[in-house]
C-alpha cells in the first residue's frame, strides 16, 4: 500500500464519518420538528397490528359463543400488550365489547348486554338495592302489565324495562348459562316493609327442558326461603298447564302448584292476594306491592 493509498482511504473513512454524522442530525431535527406526526404514524401502526389481532382472534371467539368475560382474559393474558400505546389502544377496543351482563359500572340504569347466542338487548341494571351490577330479571311495581301470558311471551319476555316485566326464559337461560350467577329477590307489602332472599346460585336450562329452574345454590335472607321447593320444577304457562298456570293466571316454575309466584296477578284484596297474588308464602299473604328478582355473575 502506497502512502497516497493510505491518505485516499483515510479521507474517505473521514467522508463516510461525515456522512453518518450528519445524517444522523438530520434524523434527529426531523424528529424534534415532527414529533406530533411521528407519534401518530407509531399508533396508527399499533392501532392496524391490534384491529387485525382483534379481527383474527377475537372475533371467531365471540362467534364460537364464549362469553365476553373469557375473550377479555384472553387478551389480557394470552397475548399481552407491549407497551402503553398498545395498553391504552386495548382498554378502548375492550370498552367497545358489549358486557354479557350489568357491571358494576352501569348503575342503575338501561344498558344493551350481548350474550352469546342471542343479539344485543336492552335490560335494567340496579344499584340501589344490594349494591351494584345486578341485572334486574323480573319487576313488578303497579299491576301496569298483564302477567297473564302465554308461553311465547314468557319465553321471548315482555312488559317494560322502566316499570313492569319479565326479562323472557330464553335470555334467562342464556345468561346463566355461561356464567354461575347468584340471585336476589326484593319484596315489599302494603305497608312498605322490605324483606329479600338471597341463594348463591341459580340457572335455567334450556327450552328442550322447559327451562327448568335447575340450580338455586344456599339460601340467605330475612324473606324465607320459598323458591328451594321449586328446584326442577319445569316453567309453564297457563296455555301449557291446565293445573297450576292457569289457576294462578300465570307462567311460573310451578310445582305441586308452588311455595311463591312472583308473576301473579297484581292483587290489592287481601283474600285473593294470598292466592293469585304475587305469593312469597314464606313470609306473608298479605298484598305484596313490589317485587324485583336480579341476577349478578359471580
Ligand atoms: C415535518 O417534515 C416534513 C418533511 O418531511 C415537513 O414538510 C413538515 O413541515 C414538517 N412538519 C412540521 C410540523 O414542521
Ligand atoms: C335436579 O335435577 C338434576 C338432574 O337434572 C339432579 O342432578 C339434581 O340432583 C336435581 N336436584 C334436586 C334438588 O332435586
Amino acid at each position: 500500500m502506497s502512502h497516497s493509498d493510505g491518505v485516499s482511504i483515510f479521507l474517505f473513512i473521514l467522508f463516510v464519518l461525515y456522512l453518518f454524522s450528519d445524517n444522523s442530525k438530520k434524523v434527529n431535527n426531523e424528529d424534534d420538528v415532527n414529533a406530533t406526526e411521528l407519534t401518530q404514524k407509531l399508533i396508527k401502526d399499533m392501532e392496524a397490528k391490534w384491529s387485525k389481532y382483534f379481527v383474527d382472534h377475537i372475533e371467531p371467539l365471540l362467534h364460537d359463543g364464549n362469553p365476553v368475560d373469557i375473550t377479555i382474559n384472553h387478551i389480557k393474558h394470552v397475548h399481552k400488550p407491549v407497551n402503553q400505546i398498545e395498553t391504552t389502544f386495548i382498554i378502548s377496543e375492550v370498552d367497545k365489547i358489549i358486557a354479557a351482563s350489568c357491571s358494576p359500572g352501569m348503575g342503575s340504569s338501561i344498558q344493551d348486554i350481548k350474550v352469546p347466542g342471542i343479539n344485543t338487548f336492552p335490560v335494567l341494571c340496579d344499584s340501589i338495592f344490594a349494591d351494584s351490577g345486578w341485572t334486574v330479571i323480573l319487576r313488578r311495581l303497579d299491576g301496569s302489565v298483564n302477567f297473564n301470558r302465554n308461553w311465547i311471551e314468557y319465553r321471548r319476555g315482555f312488559g317494560d324495562l322502566h316499570s313492569e316485566f319479565f326479562i323472557g326464559l330464553e335470555k334467562l337461560h342464556r345468561m346463566t348459562k355461561w356464567h354461575t350467577h347468584e340471585l336476589i329477590i326484593y319484596l315489599k307489602d302494603e305497608d312498605n316493609e322490605v324483606r329479600h332472599a338471597q341463594y348463591s346460585e341459580f340457572r335455567i336450562d334450556n327450552a328442550a327442558a322447559s327451562y327448568a329452574l335447575r340450580v338455586l345454590g344456599a339460601y340467605s335472607g330475612n324473606a324465607g326461603d320459598s323458591l328451594s321447593t321449586h328446584i326442577n320444577a319445569t316453567f309453564s304457562t297457563p296455555d301449557t298447564n291446565k293445573d297450576c298456570a292457569m289457576a294462578y293466571k300465570s307462567g311460573w316454575w310451578f310445582h305441586k302448584c308452588m311455595d311463591s309466584n312472583l308473576n301473579g296477578v297484581y292483587e290489592s284484596n287481601e283474600v285473593d292476594a294470598g292466592i293469585t297474588g304475587i305469593v312469597w308464602s314464606s313470609w306473608q299473604m298479605k298484598p305484596i306491592k313490589f317485587a324485583q328478582m336480579m341476577i349478578r355473575p359471580i
